[in-house]
Order: structure tokens, then C-alpha cells, then sequence
């Protein structure tokens, strides 16, 4: 192993792997891993280390699995401050102030837009995160659905075409055609960029039959579903996610039990994103209620210029513990192995040979430190395909 680098000396291993550690996050104490390349190619005790060429001490700290973000909305331009400080002083929260941002990210070039992900993409990679989805849906035309889909390309594969994101003002008067272009010419051009669809299903945007609509064009150009879902109504949203297979349902916030039963019967992962509640100050998702259901639950960060921006995975794991009932190892698993299955990744979201090395060293002797110690940026190296990033 001479081209490889062992990370020796950790304190707490999260593999998220029961057959290599203990409990469901798979601990192992006093570990080591080795990557070569881009790969995870050995874990295990410490002291049994094979010899490298390269060795880094982790110092007695904790090492995870990167951060595994499944819902981003980074392809933006100029930012909504006026609305959130006018929230803050009691205006509530509504899907229209997404055509603020659509109409600055329209006026935007290419390279600004560029620019803005690559800055919220490090950002969020300084933090810990290590795969990240981007979602379009501020272009809303053909042209900037596309181009926002191709900008979003440069910095994942995750990426998710939401021409529904709201229907643009040059459509108020006529929201069934902007369901057949999102359906028709702007799909055709922006299907071949993209891995997912998504729609913002509630009210104010789309409705249950226009979601599907919608969700089922886009799985017939080999594009497989998340929903936006039931994020400040009890909407259709959850339910449709799960008939449809939906990867994700993401927000889950007002839930009624048949959307618990479904969630618990499906294959659908319930993406929770407590920055929007933080940011829109609205009552967070019932985190326990869904696991004790059975259900898998993910975190993300959901950032955005309108109702969370935040790129902080750390962040929203103090918030699922303090805020939505998960324990510090729940929500440590929903933001690393939770991500990777809302996604339908393998190689993300676990610390075992043969997954992507991607890791995240933390400046504490455990991860239950990201909730206990919120608000500090406790992420001390990160390795991204094998890279420090
Ligand atoms: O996930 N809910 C819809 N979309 C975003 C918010 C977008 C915005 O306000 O700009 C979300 O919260
Ligand atoms: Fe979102």
C-alpha cells in the first residue's frame, strides 16, 4: 500500500456499518482507516495499521462518513434579506417569494451563477459535506432551467431539474400551460442534464394532480422522483411521493398518520430540512414520530436564498436533537448513511472498504459533540475522493 495514507489514532469511527462496529452507526474506538486513491481501502483497530507511505494522526478525534446533503437549491443569484427581516418581524413565509430570486437569477450570466455554487459548494465542503445535490427551478424558461441544470453539473452528478418550483409570473393567468412546457419543451431540454425531478407540491405551487402530472413526465425520460412535501400544509405530497417511488419526500413537516403509514410502508425517505423551520419560524418535522413508524430519515440543510440559508450540516443535526426528537446518533446516521439512501447512493455515507473516501475528521473526541456543541465549526480536516479538501 504505497501510494496509500492511513488515518491512525481515532478516537470514535462512525462506519455506519453494523458488521464493523457496534450499534447502527457501526463504532469502532481506537480506529484507523487507509485510502488509496479515491477509495476507503482498509478500517480497523489502530494498532493493527498496515504500513503506508503517508500517515495522518487524527489526535484522538472522531472521523465520520462526509456529510451526505440531498437537497440543495444552490443555482441562484442576489439574496431575499428584505424578506427575512421582514419575517423576523412577523410576516409569515410563502412560496412566492421564490419569483423574487427568479427574476435575479434570470438577470444573472453564466459565469455569476458559476461563481455563486462554487462559493456555496465550498462552503459547504469546508463544513464537512462531501456530496451534495443541486437542484435547478429559480430559471423557470427553457433556456434558464437548462443552463441552471448545466451549471449545477460542473459540481455533481446529483442533480435534480425542478422547472416546478413555483409557476412564473408570466404564467399566473395560465398555470396548465406552464405545467405542459415544464412537461414538454423545457423537459426535452433539460432531462438529458439532470438525474432527478422534483416538485414543489403544496399551496401556492403545484397540487397533488399537477405534481403527478409532472413527476410521471419526468420518470418517462428516465428521471426518477423527489417531492417537495408537505412543507407548510398537509398536503398530497407525501402520499404521492411514495405511490410514484419517490426517492425522497423532503420538508414532511405536517404530517397526518396515513402519510406516516405510507412513509413506513414505502421506499421513500423522509428528508428532513430544519433550517427552513429555523429560518420561516415554523414548528419543526416530528423526527421521532417518523422513526419510531419505521421510517428512514435523512437531513439536509436545504439551502437556499428564501426559507433556510444555511449550507450547515452540523447545524441541523443540533437542531434534529434539540428541536425534533433524534438522538445525537440518529441524526449523526440521517446526515451521513441518510443522505446516501435518499439519493440511492452505496459508495456515500459509510466508512468500509471499498466506498468513496470521502471523511470527515471533527475536532472532538465524538460526533455527538455536532449537537452538543452547536454553532462551532468542529469539522478539522476533510477528504473529498481522497483529497483534502
Ligand atoms: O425547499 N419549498 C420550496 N423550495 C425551497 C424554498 C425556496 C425559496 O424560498 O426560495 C425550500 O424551502
Ligand atoms: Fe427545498
Amino acid at each position: 500500500m504505497t501510494t496509500a495514507t492511513a488515518i491512525i489514532d481515532i478516537s470514535t469511527l462512525v462506519t455506519n456499518d453494523p458488521s464493523l462496529g457496534e450499534g447502527p452507526l457501526g463504532l469502532l474506538q481506537n480506529a484507523a482507516v487507509v485510502i488509496d486513491g479515491d477509495r476507503i481501502v482498509w478500517v480497523g483497530e489502530s494498532s493493527k495499521t498496515p504500513a503506508t507511505d503517508n500517515q495522518v494522526d487524527a489526535g484522538g478525534r472522531a472521523l465520520l462518513p462526509g456529510f451526505v446533503d440531498s437537497h440543495s437549491h444552490l443555482v441562484f443569484a442576489g439574496d431575499r434579506t428584505a424578506e427575512f427581516n421582514a419575517r423576523m418581524s412577523g410576516r409569515p413565509y410563502s412560496a412566492g417569494g421564490i419569483r423574487t430570486t427568479v427574476a435575479a437569477t434570470r438577470a444573472a450570466s453564466d459565469q455569476d451563477l458559476e461563481e455563486n455554487v462554487a462559493r456555496y459548494v465550498r462552503e459547504a465542503r469546508r463544513q464537512g459535506t462531501t456530496t451534495l445535490e443541486i437542484k435547478s427551478g429559480y430559471g423557470l424558461t427553457s433556456q434558464d432551467e437548462a443552463r441552471s441544470l448545466e451549471v449545477a453539473s460542473a459540481f455533481t452528478d446529483e442533480v435534480t431539474y425542478l422547472g416546478a418550483h413555483v409557476v412564473p409570473p408570466e404564467f399566473a393567468d395560465d398555470p396548465a400551460a406552464y405545467v405542459d412546457l415544464v412537461t414538454g419543451p423545457m423537459l426535452d431540454l433539460c432531462a438529458p442534464h439532470a438525474r432527478w425531478i422534483d416538485v414543489f407540491c403544496e399551496q401556492g405551487a403545484f397540487d397533488g394532480d399537477q405534481a403527478r402530472t409532472i413527476l410521471t413526465a419526468g420518470a418517462q425520460r428516465g428521471l426518477t422522483p423527489r417531492v417537495h412535501a408537505n412543507q407548510l400544509t398537509q398536503g398530497p405530497g407525501v402520499q404521492l411521493a411514495v405511490e410514484l417511488g419517490a426517492a425522497s419526500a423532503d420538508h414532511c413537516t405536517h404530517l397526518s398518520d396515513a402519510d406516516v403509514d405510507a412513509l413506513a410502508q414505502g421506499d421513500t425517505v423522509a428528508t428532513l430540512l430544519p433550517g427552513a423551520e429555523f429560518s420561516t419560524r415554523s414548528r419543526y418535522p416530528d423526527a421521532r414520530r417518523l422513526l419510531d413508524a419505521g421510517v428512514t430519515v435523512a437531513l439536509s440543510p436545504d439551502c437556499n436564498p428564501g426559507s433556510s440559508f444555511t449550507s450547515s450540516m452540523s447545524f441541523c443535526v443540533a437542531l434534529a436533537v434539540r428541536e425534533m426528537g433524534m438522538t445525537p446518533d440518529e441524526a449523526v446516521w440521517a446526515a451521513t448513511a441518510g443522505g446516501a439512501r435518499a439519493l440511492r447512493r452505496t459508495d456515500v455515507g459509510r466508512v468500509a472498504p471499498g466506498a468513496r473516501a470521502d471523511l470527515t475528521l471533527l475536532d472532538a473526541p465524538s460526533p455527538v459533540h455536532l449537537a452538543y456543541r452547536p454553532g462551532v465549526p468542529l469539522a478539522a480536516a476533510v477528504w473529498h475522493g481522497g483529497t483534502l479538501v
